[in-house]
């Protein structure tokens, strides 16, 4: 069989034989029997599919299209930087993208964060921010601080040294048992987002510093929002207590803004709600808004001198794509498209429809907790969703969703219009209401 139609594109069924035949997709087996979507075209908050279907998006391509999809301004930052050039070597090369955007990240973070490093996606950009705080505390002469403290709950992303920080539990640790570093987990933040503040919420990561501090080289942390553990909003309480004992014991902390960066939970960066900065800092998923897959780890002064102050007298990390010039490009008019929008008050304004659509799933049966924080939508059930099931349900409803364990959740794109995320929570809800 060819696939190719008579101009030379792919059909959608044959896009589907190709893909059954050779394709790995996320957390799936080969040949599987999941339902998958080809899609012909994105724009705006629509996916389009073969088939003809429109979907209204919600999901962001897992948080990254802020700004939808192929928009115009982006579209033409990333045409006039391949007019350019798309990529040298960052090796004794530099560009006027990659140094926009660092300006622009340095700027823009939480104060003190003054060096960046560009790799290609979040789960480097963990690998190489615990690959700095290693090589700080080497180069300070102190070899006792070799492991991490990381929260139940948490992800950080599929690489090892990520995987090794991620729940012990939910994660991949059973599955790879021996071959993951062992790190110290406390449990997830508990107090909830508004909920008032009790020291008794961080008296077990108290004792544990207190305890072992000495072996721990940083804390890593989603701040605000544990995202794909369990999309949970805890208080920024927390996130000023951790500051103050990583200050107190001698420990680096370390940020994942990975989902969070750039506006999602209402502040342009989560840390910011708790008023606190990190020593390192790392962004991925929203930097290109959804168009080329970039991250960037961002340290303080002190962190690189002291690095490199010391034998072998850098950093020792160097990706083939770093500082990849269309990427840096694109985020460059990704993030001035949004500052120049009123983003806050557009994040707000999300937040409250979502409140106002996702309201009535309070009332049903299978719903355990339904929660919002800026641009993030849960539904919580009492039992898992069938994926396989519920996703088709959702396409024929003409929206996209992604649910995962028992979490139905949506961060739609930051343009999304009142009427269509009344029309996206309205179909959610739907679909659940018959389940
Ligand atoms: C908080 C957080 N950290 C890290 C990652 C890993 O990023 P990537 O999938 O780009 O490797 C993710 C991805 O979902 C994430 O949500």
């Amino acid at each position: 069989m060819s696939p190719e139609s008579p101009n030379g594109r792919l059909s959608g069924d044959a896009i589907l034989a190709i893909d059954k035949a050779h394709i790995w997709h996320p957390y799936a087996a080969v040949n599987s029997a999941a339902p998958l979507f080809p899609v012909k075209r994105a724009e705006g908050c629509e996916i389009i599919l073969h088939d003809g279907r429109r979907l209204l998006d919600g999901m962001s391509s897992w948080w990254s299209a802020i700004h939808g999809y192929n928009h115009p301004r982006l579209n033409a930052a990333a045409t006039q930087q391949i007019a350019d050039f798309s990529h040298v070597m960052f090796g004794g090369f530099t560009h006027e993208p990659a140094a926009r955007l660092a300006k622009y990240l340095v700027n823009l973070s939480p104060e003190g964060l003054q060096k960046v490093f560009f790799s290609d996606s979040g789960s480097v950009s963990i690998e190489v921010a615990m690959k700095l705080a290693l090589q700080y505390w080497l180069a300070r002469g102190d070899k006792s601080k070799q492991r991490f403290l990381s929260f139940r709950h948490a992800y950080h992303g599929d690489t090892f040294k990520a995987m090794s920080v991620c729940d012990p539990d939910t994660g991949m640790h059973s599955h790879f048992a021996g071959a993951l570093d062992e790190q110290i987990f406390c449990a997830a933040p508990a107090c909830a987002f508004t909920e008032n503040w009790d020291e008794h919420f961080i008296e077990e990561l108290k004792n544990t510093l207190h305890a072992q501090h000495t072996e721990i080289a940083a804390i890593l942390i989603e701040p605000i929002v544990q995202g794909a553990g369990g999309m949970r909003f805890y208080s920024p309480h927390y996130l000023k207590r951790l500051r103050e004992l990583c200050d107190t014991y001698n420990v680096l902390l370390i940020a994942d803004e990975i989902a969070t960066g750039l506006g999602r939970s209402g502040k342009l960066f989560a840390c910011e709600h708790a008023g606190i900065a990190p020593d390192i800092l790392c962004m991925g998923k929203t930097l290109t808004a959804g168009y080329l897959t970039l991250a960037a780890t961002l340290c303080t002064d002190e962190i690189a001198t002291t690095i490199c102050s010391a034998s072998p007298g850098v950093f020792m990390h160097g990706p083939t794509y770093m500082g990849n010039a269309l990427a840096c490009a694109v985020a460059c008019a990704n993030i001035e498209l949004l500052l120049e929008s009123d983003w806050q008050a557009g994040i707000k304004r999300i937040e409250q429809q979502l409140e106002r659509g996702l309201a009535p799933a309070r009332a049903l049966a299978s719903v355990a907790d339904v929660r919002v924080l800026g641009a993030i939508g849960v539904i919580e059930l009492h039992d898992p969703v069938d994926l396989n099931a519920i996703q088709p349900r959702f396409v024929d409803q003409g929206i996209w969703l992604r649910p995962f364990g028992k979490l139905v959740y949506m961060m739609p794109p930051y343009i999304m219009n009142d009427e269509q995320l009344a029309f996206l929570c309205g179909r959610t809800i739907e679909v659940l209401q018959t389940q």
